[in-house]
């Protein structure tokens, strides 16, 4: 063998630095810095990461969820290897392969599994069109909900995120997402959790469909379950799709395989990616309904109207099949009910000790913590000085020290919001909750006292703030 990365990786390691700056986004390096979390990761595993200095870090940040199965998954890892040694005819173009055909069928199982229980209601969710990412496949849903309907404008809701590309960016709920790159798609903003917002926009008939995260990824905010069927109720009235993104939510992060299948709807297009992936090769999906499906490939020379070079790559889709499997045969769903109650009593106990958390949100293994301020006076001001610095500021408070002192990623939940997310993998156990408690009740204590310690990283902060941007 002549090139051997692993010789050049180990040749150059301690040029990380210098590299990135030169070839990649040196702004997110000067934020890593700012917030001291930049540490040169060398092994993942499990739960785990593990630094240079052999440092093991619990991360309950999961790559933004894509580590649902945790850090290089020993079937999945199995089946990546077998699928390179059997020198797969990958990506030919011109054919037809059974590979993509039997992970669509597996999703179309799952995303059919718990069906929604109300009379007047069906699933038609039987097609699949393979993607790279999980804004690939908004891009995919909001073409074919234009296509399906023949209109054009799309509802989206304030918090929003469904990726970053133009379509993308078009149903972002946060305005400096957008500011700076040109006219975007026809699209209007309402208010998450309100019905009447959203039909007051249905009523003009010109409106192709309305996409939501059934729990924001932007803050962890969910609405009340009823919200959910008359969404579904009032797209059906005026004829507009409903998209459920779950790319983060998906695949068994809430509970449930997805989690629409926990208010009993029927989204008519449902969009998944991260997970799916077990963070090995990009993978992501649109489902939809046949009809939906055929009004973009209605005929021959549709073929090929609407396709990725890349999206059926089979390692993509022994990754994904892998996942699925894994998620059956080690009880995830399970596993995410049990832990997730468990963390949840763990955080409530905390809650009601302290006076700085206003709000704990979770489904399954996606928790919200919202903080508040203090009443002590010395918190207080702390408070109020990383505040006036920039909004949501105190959250990195919580985030920093979680991290640097108990080596637990986390990060903070969005932008002007002082609420910070957790999204461990979904193989995490009691063990490794209590070892989060136990830092987490370390660090209000020290985030609602007079440490002096707290206050040094909070100027720290406030310097850095004027150039620091949450991520
Ligand atoms: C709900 C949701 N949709 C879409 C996306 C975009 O996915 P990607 O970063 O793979 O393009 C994300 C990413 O965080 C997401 O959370």
């Amino acid at each position: 063998m002549s090139f051997d990365f692993r010789e050049l990786l180990n040749s150059k390691i301690d040029k990380r630095e210098s590299l990135y700056n030169r070839y990649l986004n040196s702004q997110l390096l000067k934020v890593l810095k700012t917030i001291d979390f930049d540490v040169t990761y060398t092994k993942g595993y499990g739960c785990y990461l593990e630094d240079l200095n052999s440092n093991r870090y619990l991360d309950f940040l999961s790559g933004f969820g894509v580590f649902a199965l945790g850090r290089n998954h020993p079937v999945v890892k199995q089946n990546l290897i077998a699928a390179i040694n059997e020198d797969l005819p990958n990506l030919v173009q011109m054919e037809a392969s059974v590979m993509p055909a039997l992970l669509a069928e597996k999703l179309v199982e799952v995303v059919n599994a718990f069906p929604a229980k109300r009379s007047g209601t069906n699933s038609s969710l039987t097609k699949v069109f393979f993607t790279n990412s999980g804004a690939e496949s908004v891009e995919s849903a909001i073409k074919f909900a234009k296509a399906f309907t023949k209109k054009d404008r799309i509802i989206y809701f304030n918090h929003a995120f469904h990726g970053l590309t133009t379509g993308a960016i078009s149903v972002n709920g946060s305005n400096e997402f957008k500011t700076g790159f040109g006219k975007l798609l026809n699209t209007t903003m309402v208010e998450f959790g309100s019905v009447g917002a959203v039909e007051k926009e249905l009523r003009a008939a010109d409106v192709a469909a309305v996409i939501i995260e059934p729990i924001q990824g932007k803050g962890v905010f969910e609405a009340q379950l009823d919200y959910y069927i008359e969404l579904e109720e009032i797209c059906r009235k005026y004829s507009t799709l409903l998209i459920a993104d779950e790319v983060q939510t998906g695949l068994g992060r809430t509970g449930k395989w997805f989690c629409f299948q926990h208010y009993g709807i029927n989204p008519d297009i449902v969009t998944v990616s991260k997970a799916l992936s077990a963070g090995f090769i990009p993978v992501g999906a649109m489902i939809c309904s046949k009809e939906i499906f055929d009004s973009v490939y209605s005929k021959m020379e549709r073929a090929m109207v609407h396709s990725s070079t890349f999206g059926q790559n089979h390692l993509a889709m022994v990754a994904g099949l892998t996942v699925l499997n894994v998620i059956e045969e080690e009880n995830i769903l399970e596993n995410v009910n049990t832990v997730g109650s468990y963390l949840n009593e763990k955080l409530t106990i905390i809650k009601d000790k302290t006076d700085i958390i206003k709000e704990i949100r979770q489904r399954g293994l996606i928790v919200g913590i919202e903080f508040k301020e203090p009443k002590s006076f010395i918190a207080k001001s702390r408070f109020k000085l990383l505040e006036s610095a920039k909004k949501g500021l105190f959250s990195q408070l919580i985030v920093g020290p979680l991290f640097s002192k108990h080596k637990i990623l986390t990060q903070v939940a969005g932008e002007n919001m002082n609420i910070i997310k957790l999204l461990p993998p979904l193989i995490v156990n009691k063990e490794q909750v209590d070892y989060f408690i136990e830092a987490f009740k370390d660090v209000i204590e020290d985030a609602g006292s007079s440490s002096t310690l707290m206050f040094d990283f909070g100027k720290k902060l406030v310097k850095g703030a004027k150039e620091y941007r949450q991520i």
